[in-house]
């Protein structure tokens, strides 16, 4: 395919996602930074993170995951209450005045999750099982059930299977209040977190099991997400952009296939999300042991890397996922915008998608994180000036240890700290 130079291309035109129009097709994926403070507030650190995004030029930035709920978790960032308002408002404000970019935070609920702790674990199930403290791997797999297995072996996790009824129907709210503040605080819209490992993944996912409507089919799977979305719109209104992240494939054994996906994202669709951002993998079920003392980490198995694939990969491997999806919702009259994402960081591979149909909006994340200027030295012809992500996942890895998320290539400071590029 003969693609046009950088000023005529589909990826520098404006394009509309529902109420926003964004100036070009950048879009950048949602980058847990482990700059917040351990009460979840936004700090200069996340204050500069973002407006060196937006100084580069992408179209959109989606802010890192941010907690619904008022509970303590770590510096994760939060928006569960109203205290965390101001300072989300200096986030949205410096990044509206740095850059054309507009800016979403991603709002996210999460099960809880215990570190690995077998004596413990071991401890507690005396009573059922006298004397297992004492006996070897095999036996401990072959007589615990599956769940009681799972918690000594990865440590105690919350299953969506564990909720009363009453805690389900509460997550709309949850949703809808956060999103009530990210507009007050003067975001552009919410991208609603329904991918990877977290509750409203769960429920969509094929490893649903719940025995009530809001399990097994994919239609009873799909019924909470469209509540949130429908609590949400209620909330916000339609003049504020919401949309949402979904997986195109679990890639774990029993879990969403792409046809699931489809089915989800034209019930999300008609529900009325503005955009729809595909992403892949990252779930629990395959994750690896964590060690004694850790808890499980929901990226260190083959869906994990599928979720952030690394050199071994081709350019886009995941570009199938948004591209069957699009098709699916275009076959039934929906033009809802889709983002895909996953190793796109050429010119060539992000044109060449968006041209062939694949998908709507490019998701790059570690590649903006190597060089937030990707936007505009492509625009101005200077792509060989780009420092390009190496796919090795250093970044990955500062998040699985909850340290600040930086990029291998960032210059050294005389300080010993690191910074971007520019
Ligand atoms: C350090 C890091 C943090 C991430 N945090 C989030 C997150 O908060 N929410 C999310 O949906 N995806 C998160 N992701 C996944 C990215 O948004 C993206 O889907 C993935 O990295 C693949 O895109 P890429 O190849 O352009 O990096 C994270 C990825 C990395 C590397």
């Amino acid at each position: 395919m003969t693609l046009p130079l950088p000023p005529a291309s589909l990826l520098f035109s404006p394009v509309s996602v529902g109420p926003l129009t964004l100036h070009n097709r950048v879009w950048l994926p949602a980058m847990v930074t482990w700059l917040g403070t351990d009460a979840g507030d936004i700090t200069d650190h996340v204050l500069s993170r973002y407006v060196r995004y937006a100084r580069g030029g992408a179209g959109m930035i989606v802010v890192e995951a941010m907690g619904i709920r008022d509970v303590a978790s770590g510096p994760l960032l939060r928006i569960g209450h109203d205290r965390y308002i101001p300072g989300l408002r200096r986030l949205a404000d410096a990044v509206h005045g740095a850059g054309e970019a507009k800016v979403i935070p991603q709002i996210i609920d999460f099960l809880k999750i215990g570190r690995r702790d077998p004596a413990r674990a071991l401890a507690r199930l005396e009573a059922r099982y006298p004397g297992c403290s004492k006996w070897p791997e095999e036996v401990l797999s072959e007589r615990l059930t599956t769940r009681e297995y799972r918690d000594y072996a990865y440590g105690y996790r919350q299953d969506i299977e564990d909720l009363s009824i009453e805690e389900v129907r509460a997550l709309p709210g949850h949703f809808a209040s956060a999103a009530r503040r990210a507009r007050l605080a003067g975001f552009d819209g919410v991208e609603l977190h329904f991918a990877h490992a977290y509750t409203m993944a769960s429920f969509l996912s094929a490893t649903n099991h719940r025995p009530d409507e809001y399990g097994g089919s994919a239609a009873n799977r799909v019924r909470l997400a469209v509540e949130v979305v429908k609590a949400v719109r209620a909330e916000v209104g339609t003049d504020f952009c919401v949309g949402c992240r979904i997986l195109g494939s679990d890639d774990v054994y029993g879990g969403s296939t792409l046809e699931d996906s489809r089915h989800h994202a034209t019930a999300l669709a008609k529900a009325g999300v503005d955009f729809i951002s595909v992403s892949r993998g990252g779930r629990f079920e395959d994750a690896k042991r964590p060690t004694v003392g850790e808890a499980a980490y929901p990226y260190t198995g083959h869906s994990g890397l599928m979720c952030m694939p690394t050199r071994d990969f081709p350019d886009g491997p995941n570009l199938f996922l948004p591209s069957a999806i699009r098709r699916a919702l275009r076959a039934t009259g929906l033009s809802t915008p889709v983002v895909g994402a996953g190793k796109i960081n050429t010119y060539a591979v992000a044109e060449g998608a968006l041209q062939s149909g694949s998908l709507d909006l490019v998701g790059m994340a570690r590649g903006l994180l190597a060089d937030p200027d990707w936007p505009k030295k492509v625009l101005a012809g200077q792509e060989e000036e780009i420092r390009r992500c190496k796919y090795t996942n250093v970044c990955e890895s500062l998040d699985r240890a909850h340290l600040p998320v930086r990029c291998q290539l960032w210059m050294k400071r005389p300080d010993g700290g690191m910074h971007p590029p520019g």
